[in-house]
């Protein structure tokens, strides 16, 4: 019964395909194994079983030893004196913001083409955001954008290291110390990355690294801030100690998703059926979002206030050690990419001698990203949209978080040219020569550049 079923189907779909070719085209674009910018990009096979195993084992998911030995290990690798755990990067910075003890009139300068993350933090700790714009083709802040921007009120100052590419580290500090900013490094993108030989991180004084699911390194949700600041870190000791662990249930949503996120990933093109089960765990909030909504309001979701718990310390120390081959991979895969695009009408990203990039994302700017973005897809090629706004993602109440439209016109010019490509672990040198291949037939264009 099944085998003349399974005959009658296969007959069917020959004779279909025989009579209307583009059929054809379309069974090949629904079962083509997609290549991924997003979707837990730094998880391994080996990342997955340790998921499950913690999953197995509820005594090692709130309490335990690994929040003090990732501690410990970021410590003596980074070489600075007072390392601290949260349930994410977010949290850090909130944390150490709220420690200087702003106030509603003190300013607090970040960059535009950010995540609303970071000025939420600003909010959250009760001071103001002002935003810095950016450097032309740089995604960077810029240094004379900065002193203009700076006044009685600014207190502190984010110094963003985007896409793994350290900022003008020297620069933006000779103008915050003359104007005695506390100077804090948003190393969200930028693990392993150095500037003049040194790890960035170390520059500030105070800064803070993520491990969010598409960070250098992953456990779902989690973060570390650092300082040598000694009464900066009694305070934020006392903070530390004084937060509760995330609840179970949370700690469970994360340690699910490596292995739901590989399964969605390995059948999200087979007639739909991965990008489907993607929506409904969504939907069921079975599996956590990156941004929650509220946060796209100004709010402040609950998770913020929370320890690291020792199930994502697990994952996170377990990434540590892949930190270089992570990097190493992706300088690796941006070579290619510098090599094969240059003859195309694409603004590359430029090597700076003075820096280590670690192309957390391979950043390019076209004049037609969405276009691209959606010619891609068809081709099977899942490319990054970072930022697509000024203040990411799509649908932050910029009035909620300060931003003003028109007051940083290269950061906005920027997030209509952006794109990236992805470099991570799972991008194998067939992989990006896909890629490659599809902007040599894409029709991009070369975006105009203010001046
Ligand atoms: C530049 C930047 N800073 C800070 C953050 C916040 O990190 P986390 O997601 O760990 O809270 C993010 C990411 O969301 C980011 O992209």
């Amino acid at each position: 019964m099944l085998d003349r079923s399974l005959c009658s189907l296969v007959i069917i779909v020959g004779i279909e395909i025989k009579n209307n070719p583009t059929t054809l085209t379309s069974l090949t674009i629904l079962t083509t194994i997609m290549i991924f910018t997003s979707l837990s990009p730094n998880t391994e096979a080996d990342d997955i079983f340790l998921a499950l195993k913690i999953l197995i084992s509820p005594w090692l998911w709130v309490k335990g030893r690994a929040v003090k030995e990732l501690e410990n290990t970021f410590k003596q690798w980074l070489g600075v004196k007072y390392v601290f755990a949260f349930s994410s990067g977010r949290t850090c910075l909130y944390v150490i913001l709220s420690s200087l003890g702003l106030s509603k009139n003190d300013e607090v300068l970040l960059q535009a083409y950010t995540c609303v993350a970071v000025p939420n933090s600003i909010i959250w700790a009760g001071a103001k955001p002002v935003y810095v714009d950016c450097e032309e083709t740089i995604f960077n802040m810029s240094v004379e954008d900065l002193k203009k921007k700076i006044t009685p009120k600014s207190k502190a100052l984010i110094i963003q290291h985007t896409f793994g590419r350290p900022t003008k580290i020297d620069q933006l500090m000779a103008a915050a110390k003359e104007n005695n900013l506390f100077v804090i490094e948003d190393c969200a993108h930028s693990l392993g990355a150095e500037y003049q030989e040194k790890k960035v991180g170390t520059f500030g004084d105070a800064s803070f690294f993520s491990f969010g699911r598409d960070k250098v390194i992953s456990s779902v949700f989690g973060g570390l801030l650092t300082t040598n600041n000694r009464e900066l870190a009694e305070k934020i000791e006392a903070r530390q100690n004084s937060f509760e662990y995330p609840s179970r249930l949370w700690v469970m949503r994360q340690l699910l998703h490596p292995p739901v996120m590989a399964l969605v990933k390995l059948t999200y093109n087979f007639f739909y059926l991965g990008k489907i089960f993607l929506e409904v765990l969504k939907r069921l909030s079975i599996i956590s979002r990156a941004v929650e909504p509220t946060e796209k309001e100004g709010g402040r979701p609950p998770f913020v206030l929370k320890k690291m718990p020792n199930g994502l310390a697990l994952l996170a120390l377990y990434q540590f050690q892949k930190l270089d081959r992570f990097n190493a991979h992706r300088r690796k895969i941006a070579k290619l990419y510098d090599k094969e695009l240059k003859q195309l009408d694409i603004i590359l990203p430029q090597e700076k001698k003075d820096s280590f990039r670690i192309y957390l994302r391979y950043p390019i700017q076209v004049n037609n990203p969405k276009m691209i973005l959606r010619a891609a897809k068809k081709e099977g090629i899942e490319l990054g949209d970072w930022y697509s706004s000024p203040i990411a993602p799509q649908g932050v109440n910029y009035e909620k978080v300060f931003y003003k439209l028109g007051s940083c016109p290269v950061a906005e010019k920027l997030s209509g040219q952006s794109l990236n490509l992805p470099t991570h672990i799972q991008i194998k040198e067939k992989d990006a020569l896909r890629i490659i291949k599809f902007f040599r037939s894409a029709n991009v264009k070369t975006p105009d550049i203010l001046i």
